[in-house]
C-alpha cells in the first residue's frame, strides 16, 4: 500500500490549505449539497483539478489543425494535462496585474484558434471577462474557465464556472479534502466521460488524519498534541484502524486503483499530470467531507480574513497588492502581494512556520516564460498570504507583522 509519510515537527502555525476538523464528521449532511455552481447534475467529479482541465479540453474534440489557446501566466500542472490530450497550444499574453491582455489575445486567434483557456487567478473574474466572452462569441471559440482557484466567486451576480463552454474546479484548494476536480459542462452539445476507477482509499484516509492532526495540533495546542500522539499510538500498535476502515471502503468501490503511481521519472508532480490517473473519480472521503461542510462559513471567513490581512498591510512599503479591493461576490483564495523577493519571503514566513505560496515558481518546460516577460515577473514575485477560513485573527496579525518585519529587514540590509 503506497502510504504517505508527513513529517510531524516544526508544525506550521499557519497552513496554506484549511486543516479538517473531526467534528466534520459529527455534523449531519449539510443538506447534502456541494455549493453552487457545482450542486448541479451538469458536474462530474474527478480525482484532481488536472484530470478535470484534461477531461473539459478533450469534450471539445479538437482536430489536429485547431488549437486551444493557453494564458502564458498558468500553474503547469494545467498545461501538462492540456497537452496530454494532444492538443495544439499557443499562448496569449496576461500582464502584471494577472489580467488578460485582451489586445494580444485578440491578435493570437486565427482560423485555426478554436478554444480559449482562461484562469480565474487567486479566485477573481477577470475584469474583461464580458470582452473575452463577446470575443469567443463572435470568432466561434469555446471557453474553457478554470475556477480552480474561484469555488466560490461569482462576476456581476453570476457564480464563476457558469459562464464559459466548460468550466473545471479544484476541491482541495479551498476545502479541507484529500483531493477533488470538477467539470461542469454548461453547453448541452459536450459531453465529458464519467471517471471509473476510486483512487487508493489509504492515500484518502491518510491525507485526512494527517489533515485532523493539523487541526487539532493548531486549535487545542498541547492538548491537541496529546491526542495526536494517541492516535499515533493506535495505529502504530492498534490494528491502524483507518488503513482497516480503509480496506471496508475499497472492498465496496466497483473498480478500486491499487497504488498511486510515482510521479513519471524526471517529472515535478507539482506540473505534471499523470494519465494514468485520467479516469479516477475523487476518493469518497472527499465528497463525504465537503458534503458537510458550512459553505457560506467558508466564502464568509476568507472574505473576511482577506479584507482583515490587506487591511493590516496596507501602507507597507515593501509590498503591492496583486488586488487592492475585493470586488462584491469574489471568494479569494489567498491575498497574493508582489515583493522583490518572493523567495526570500517565503523562507522568512517558514522559519516563522507560516506557510504561503509562491505562484507559480516552479514551470513547466514547455511554459513559454522567455516571451512573457510579466509571466516571469509573477512568477518570482508574488507570494500567496494564507487566508483561509481557518485561519484566526490572532494568525492574520502574527502574518502581518513578520511581513512588516521582512520588509525591515530587508530593507536594512539594502541600505548597509
Ligand atoms: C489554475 C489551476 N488550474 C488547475 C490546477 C490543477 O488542480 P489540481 O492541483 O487539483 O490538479 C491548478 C493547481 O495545480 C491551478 O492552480
Amino acid at each position: 500500500m503506497n502510504r504517505i509519510r508527513r513529517q510531524p515537527i516544526s508544525f506550521p502555525i499557519v497552513r496554506q490549505r484549511p486543516s479538517l476538523s473531526p467534528f466534520v464528521f459529527l455534523r449531519r449532511r449539510g443538506g447534502g449539497d456541494l455549493p453552487e455552481p457545482l450542486n448541479d447534475a451538469r458536474c462530474t467529479f474527478y480525482f484532481k483539478g488536472r484530470n478535470a482541465v484534461w477531461h473539459a479540453v478533450k469534450a471539445l474534440k479538437l482536430t489536429p489543425q485547431e488549437t486551444i489557446l493557453v494564458p502564458s501566466y498558468h500553474c503547469g500542472a494545467d498545461l501538462d494535462a492540456i497537452i496530454k490530450t494532444g492538443a495544439k497550444v499557443e499562448f496569449y499574453r496576461v500582464d502584471r496585474s494577472a489580467t488578460i491582455d485582451l489586445e494580444h489575445l485578440q491578435r493570437s486567434i486565427n482560423a485555426n484558434t478554436r478554444a480559449l483557456f482562461i484562469i480565474h487567478y487567486f479566485g477573481f473574474a477577470d475584469p474583461r471577462l464580458t470582452e473575452v466572452r463577446a470575443m469567443c462569441r463572435a470568432h466561434n471559440i469555446r471557453l474553457v474557465d478554470d475556477c480552480a482557484h474561484a469555488m466560490y466567486s461569482k462576476s456581476n451576480g453570476e457564480s464563476l464556472g457558469t459562464l464559459g463552454d466548460v468550466s473545471v474546479f479544484s476541491l482541495f484548494k479551498s476545502l479541507p479534502v484529500p483531493h477533488g476536480g470538477a467539470v461542469r459542462v454548461n453547453d448541452p452539445s459536450l459531453t465529458v466521460e464519467r471517471p471509473g476507477t476510486e483512487p487508493p482509499a489509504a492515500e484518502g484516509f491518510d491525507m485526512v488524519h494527517w489533515s485532523m492532526e493539523a487541526h487539532l495540533r493548531a486549535k487545542l495546542g498541547i492538548l491537541g498534541q496529546a491526542v495526536n500522539k494517541i492516535t499515533r499510538l493506535i495505529r502504530r500498535f492498534g490494528g491502524e484502524p483507518l488503513h482497516f476502515a480503509a480496506k471496508r471502503f475499497e472492498k465496496q468501490a466497483p473498480c478500486s486503483a491499487a497504488v498511486t503511481p510515482p510521479p513519471p521519472e524526471g517529472c515535478n508532480p507539482h506540473v505534471t499530470f499523470d494519465l494514468a490517473t485520467k479516469d479516477w473519480s475523487p476518493s469518497r472521503l472527499t465528497a463525504l467531507i465537503a458534503r458537510r461542510l458550512d459553505h457560506l462559513r467558508v466564502k464568509k471567513r476568507r472574505r473576511e480574513n482577506f479584507q482583515v490581512l490587506a487591511g493590516m498591510l496596507r501602507g507597507s512599503e515593501h509590498l503591492e497588492f496583486l488586488h487592492s479591493e475585493l470586488p462584491e461576490g469574489i471568494c479569494p483564495l489567498g491575498l497574493p502581494i508582489i515583493v522583490n523577493d518572493a523567495v526570500g519571503l517565503h523562507s522568512f514566513l517558514q522559519e516563522h512556520r507560516v506557510s504561503s505560496d509562491l505562484f507559480w515558481k516552479t514551470r513547466h518546460d514547455k511554459s513559454p516564460d522567455d516571451a512573457f516577460p510579466d509571466t516571469a515577473f509573477l512568477t518570482t514575485h508574488v507570494v500567496m498570504l494564507p487566508i483561509h477560513q481557518e485561519v484566526g485573527e490572532k494568525a492574520l496579525r502574527q502574518m502581518a507583522s513578520l511581513v512588516r518585519q521582512w520588509g525591515n529587514q530587508t530593507q536594512t540590509a539594502a541600505l548597509a
